[in-house]
């Protein structure tokens, strides 16, 4: 592939692996050292001059970032949900978008199962017992939680992601329902069996989390959803934060409304709704569903590969505004 060397990049974080220097060495690459603030201002002024931008989930490309921008033809998000992108905006001004599905789907699937057998089976109250020389010995009533084997599990969002889910599922032995917008392809795989929203809600024990974060998913579990669930239901978001209002969300857990929530995202990233961490029956991860090693790597290749084919004016092969694109 040949990309002409004066096309300026902007990078917003150094990536794991060797994905950068690849880019580096077709492109003029505008990385910030590790120790420079990237906020919105630096990106604001760093994209006038650029072709080509490859940012993280947490780098929000808003109008102001784009009208900045007049050269720009392709924003590369390391990510598979690209809701920190204005996707109307970047379409109109004829900026390609592009992300990394795939090859995050069994990695946060682990991470939305490792959340729910926390949760379930009470393991961070466990190890917090444990090193803090509170384990006095085995006892009939010690850390009683839920039992997951033979339950069921509710899939709101049934793509890649939830699918993985549900598939680990068989293995527990699990009836699935799920809900989505329209009858997945990929249900049958795993035997789950479409419901609306409401019955979902009202027959799982456990809810998880699987939709992108767009318009009508925005709090699509509220306090209303929150009372339909049974009271023994743990809900587990591995997906956006947003997806949850999280102050209802701390309120049912408070009033033991619903028994207990594994979350790895938070509607105001990084920071949490007031009361959140003082509830014991919470598990929470800084929004690590992808955090593996190798996954990360392959999310930095597939985002270097999207850019760089974008940039030599082919068609991105994970393009998720194909509207923008005049081949
Ligand atoms: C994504 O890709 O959207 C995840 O939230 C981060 O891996």
């Amino acid at each position: 592939m040949t990309v002409h060397s004066k096309l300026n990049v902007l990078v917003t974080r150094d990536l794991p692996g060797d994905a950068i220097s690849r880019l580096r060495e077709r492109l003029q690459v505008d990385l910030p050292s590790p120790d420079e603030e990237i906020g919105h201002g630096r990106l604001v002024e760093h994209i006038v001059d650029k072709q080509g931008l490859l940012c993280l989930l947490t780098d929000r490309v808003d109008a102001e970032v784009l009208a900045n921008a007049p050269l720009l033809k392709v924003i590369s998000v390391c990510a598979v949900g690209y809701n920190n992108v204005d996707a109307e905006e970047a379409t109109r001004r004829g900026i390609l978008i592009t992300n990394t599905p795939g090859v995050l789907r069994e990695t946060t699937a682990d991470l939305a199962w490792a959340l729910l057998l926390a949760a379930a089976r009470r393991i961070p109250d466990g190890d917090r017992m444990v090193r803090s020389g509170g384990f006095a010995g085995w006892s009939p009533s010690l850390l009683l939680g839920h039992e997951v084997h033979g339950k069921t599990l509710g899939i709101i969002g049934m793509g890649d992601i939830g699918t993985a889910v549900a598939r680990r599922a068989a293995g527990f032995g699990m009836r699935i329902l799920y809900h989505n917008r329209n009858p997945s392809s990929l249900a049958a795989e795993v035997g789950a069996e479409m419901v609306s929203l409401d019955h979902l809600l009202s027959n799982a024990d456990f809810v998880s989390l699987h939709v992108p974060l767009i318009q009508s998913t925005h709090h699509l579990i509220g306090k209303r959803e929150l009372d339909m669930m049974k009271p023994t239901a743990i809900l587990i978001n591995v997906s956006r934060g947003e997806v949850i209002d999280e102050v209802a969300l701390v309120e049912a857990l408070k009033m033991d409304r619903i028994a207990g929530a594994g979350l790895d995202v938070f509607e105001n990233e990084p920071k949490l709704a007031p009361g959140l961490v003082g509830l014991k029956n919470v598990v929470l991860t800084p929004h690590i569903g992808s955090a593996s090693f190798e996954t990360r790597e392959r999310m930095a290749n597939m985002a270097v590969q999207n850019l760089l084919v974008g940039l030599e004016c082919g068609r991105p092969q994970h393009l998720v505004n194909p509207e923008a694109f005049h081949g």
